[in-house]
């Protein structure tokens, strides 16, 4: 039988999506938006590719929700991105209502999907998702991880001058300014990169990496990021539809975990046909764990900011 995957929100980062789950013909997908005529509009061009791109996938778009009914995933893009100037942070308000509209009228029509968030700020809207939607938290998580380690895989490789393939990244903690990437678990063909390069390229590309986000958001300037965070929800709904379970880092409700109580933070999980099957706890060195406690405190500021709003 077809899966299905419906993504809210038919902007940048959700046709983007749309395109790659249709493309790699992983699923059919149902494209939602409030602007009218923009996820039909994108549903049908992007049908109209389809004989070229060779794919069945079926894709239709709608200002409504009756169409995401008995999706297996649903992608959360919905919501407004950043400007120059603004931090991730700065949409908190927008979007958090937009993220408690969708969520209910998602729960509705799909009570058993898996949902995949990428608005943001991404922890906060994680929050907000987990909440209004009343599910377990195995089916509730945040992309951010994928894409803050395919950034410092792509880094690497350019200044490597390697395959990207051959790259491998850790990155941990909150997608956000605190962002915790491990060069000590980063290899390249298994070495890890802290016997590659020096400790100062190392440190210029960690911090690139986590400035990532807004170096685009200062070229694109109308808008953010959006070929590898689709690229990134793809990955993620891939190992979900194909039963994979593939290591990844994405935002996961911890319990404990790490130390950490009650709050979304990206660490590696293993995600199959359950949604998050397991998180991963790999052991960290006493400033690789305040790095990851400080990224914490700066996500629980988020979550005590969205009691506030209500
Ligand atoms: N319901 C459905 N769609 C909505 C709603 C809503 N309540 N509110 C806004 N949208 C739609 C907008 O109409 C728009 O088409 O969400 C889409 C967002 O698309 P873009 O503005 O192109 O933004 P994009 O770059 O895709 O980013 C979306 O992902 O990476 C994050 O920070 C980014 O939070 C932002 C989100």
């Amino acid at each position: 039988m077809r899966q299905k995957v419906t993504v809210v929100g038919a902007g940048n980062v959700g046709a983007t999506a749309a395109q790659r789950l249709a493309e790699k013909s992983l699923c059919d997908v149902a494209l939602v938006d409030i602007i009218e005529g923009v996820p039909q509009g994108k549903a049908l061009d992007l049908s109209e590719a389809a004989p070229i791109e060779k794919h069945d996938s079926h894709l239709a778009g709608a200002n409504s929700y009756e169409i995401s009914q008995g999706s297996d995933i649903v992608i959360i893009t919905a919501g407004i991105p950043r400007k120059p100037g603004m931090s991730r942070d700065d949409l908190i308000s927008t979007n958090a209502g937009i993220m408690k509209a969708v969520t209910r009228e998602v729960v509705r029509w799909s009570p058993d999907a898996i949902l995949i968030i990428v608005s943001n700020p991404l922890d906060a809207m994680c929050h907000v998702a987990l909440e209004a939607s009343g599910f377990p938290k195995n089916r509730v998580m945040g992309m951010a991880g994928v894409l803050d380690s395919a950034r410092f895989r792509a880094f690497i490789a350019m200044e490597l001058n390697v395959s990207v393939e051959n790259t491998h990244a850790f990155v941990l903690g909150g997608h956000g300014d605190t962002m915790v990437p491990l060069p000590r678990y980063s290899t390249v063909a298994g070495i890890p990169i802290t016997e590659l390069m020096p400790a100062e390229r190392i440190e210029a590309l960690v911090k690139r990496t986590a400035n990532g986000g807004a170096e685009i958001v200062g070229l694109l300037k109308t808008g953010s990021a959006f070929y590898a965070p689709a690229s990134a929800a793809v990955e993620m709904a891939e190992a979900i539809l194909k039963d994979r379970k593939k290591i990844l880092p994405c935002a996961a409700y911890l319990e404990g975990e790490y130390g950490i109580h009650d709050l979304f933070i990206g660490v590696p999980v293993k995600l199959g046909a359950g949604g998050i099957e397991s998180i991963i706890e790999i052991k960290l060195t006493d400033e690789e764990a305040a790095a990851l406690s400080r990224s914490a405190e700066a996500v629980a500021e988020l979550k005590q900011m969205l009691k506030t709003l209500g």
